[in-house]
């Protein structure tokens, strides 16, 4: 029997993330992402997705060091950035970018476990990178060099902005780079380990992860989710737009989920980050619509908000443009999807399932000159 959305099929075995979907819990590794976004940082997410324990400090501060020497993209990469800015979307950027990465990567086509851990830190120091590059391109700036003082996510909203970003801003962004980092067996992470099970190169694997980030139904949801607020505009009109969308059979953008069936716990840290930084930056609006959205559709749908739908006002408080939201989604994500492709690699079968054939049978060939 067809496993529509292969729904419940179990593809992998993993050690790296795991949900539960009924209680609304998430670990990478065994932690409570609670924990993690908490108390951790993105770097220490690295370290524990890669290699399956937590860092010491010394071994933290060489993974840093390591990330801050990887972040410049190859001068081929930023002589293709004019024509990527002005040709085509993020998201394409990103994809055709990081698929060109390859051409320079040091390790060229070697395949080894060890090459290919160095591919993956390369390709997490320089996504951030990229999408800067992008966006200073773009909008005819000065690309602005990596900051090798600041960390991952401060670096990014520096090469951003120009400015370095405040402290808060700065542990906020990280912490969402915490919550998207992995999230078991999601359509990208899927799309990763299956083209790394043909045993093609971790490049190709990840191109095609960040190709399937893009769709709406996946990471595009946190931009549409920012279109969304935008379109409804104040706290009053969230009922009337709600009820409208559901009644022309229309998605509500980052609410429900395949896998849970409660509060995300992801959420739960956005909506806070949401609601905090609105205050501290006096403009709570973005915060005072996505509530009064999650109210009404919680009462006409009883569906939750995904990681998506409090993103969306977060990036936007951090000054993050909507249309590099799902971007911002692919640099978090590159340690889990890197890591799964490592994972694939090392204990490989093709990954092959079957399809049910329900078109016609048994048909006769007719020659072309004879078909009425
Ligand atoms: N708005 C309105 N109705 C919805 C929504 C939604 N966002 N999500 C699910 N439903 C309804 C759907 O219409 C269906 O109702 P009915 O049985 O009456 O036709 C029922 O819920 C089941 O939907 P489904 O499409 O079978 O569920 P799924 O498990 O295939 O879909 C989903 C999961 C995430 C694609 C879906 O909830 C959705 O389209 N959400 C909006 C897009 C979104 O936020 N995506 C981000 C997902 S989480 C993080 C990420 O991957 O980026």
């Amino acid at each position: 029997m067809t496993q529509k959305g292969l729904e419940e099929v179990v593809a992998a075995e993993t050690r790296l993330s795991d949900v539960d979907g009924v209680n609304g819990r998430l670990w990478y590794v065994g932690y409570d992402v609670h924990d993690l976004a908490t108390s951790s940082t993105f770097e220490e997410v690295v370290y524990l997705l890669h290699t399956l324990r937590l860092p010491t400090e010394a071994e933290l501060d060489e993974l840093s060091d390591r990330l801050v020497a990887e972040r410049e993209v190859s001068p081929f990469l930023a002589g293709m950035m004019p024509t990527l800015a002005q040709q085509t979307s993020p998201m394409s950027m990103l994809r055709t970018g990081v698929s060109a990465a390859s051409a320079y990567d040091p390790d060229g086509w070697e395949d080894t476990p060890e090459a290919n851990e160095r591919k993956a830190m390369r390709l997490i120091a320089k996504t951030p990178t990229l999408i800067a590059l992008y966006h200073r391109m773009r909008t005819d700036q000065e690309a602005v060099p990596p900051n090798p003082k600041l960390p991952h996510a401060a670096n990014f909203l520096y090469m951003l902005s120009g400015e370095e970003p405040d402290q808060e801003d700065a542990v906020a962004l990280d912490t969402t780079l915490i919550l998207y980092a992995d999230h078991t067996m999601n359509a990208s992470t899927f799309t990763a380990r299956v083209i790394a099970s043909t045993l093609a190169d971790m490049f190709s694997a990840i191109t095609g992860a960040i190709a399937a980030l893009k769709g709406p139904l996946h990471g595009g949801a946190n931009e549409e989710s920012m279109k969304m607020l935008e379109e409804v505009g104040d706290p009053s009109n969230a009922e009337r737009y709600v009820k409208d969308k559901l009644a022309r059979r229309e998605r509500i953008m980052g609410f429900g989920h395949r896998v849970y069936k409660t509060e995300d716990p992801r959420a739960t840290h956005l909506r806070r980050l949401s609601q905090e930084l609105g205050e501290r930056k006096g403009d709570p609006r973005w915060f005072e619509i996505s509530a009064e959205i999650e109210r009404v559709v919680a009462s006409e749908k009883g569906l939750h908000p995904n990681v998506d739908f409090y993103a969306a006002s977060v990036y936007r408080h951090l000054g993050i443009p909507t249309d590099l939201m799902t971007p911002v989604f692919a640099l978090a994500r590159m340690p889990g999807w890197t890591a799964h492709v490592r994972e694939q690699y090392a204990d490989n079968r093709l990954i092959r399932p079957e399809s049910e054939y329900v078109g016609p049978r048994d048909q006769v060939y007719v020659p072309i000159a004879q078909r009425g």
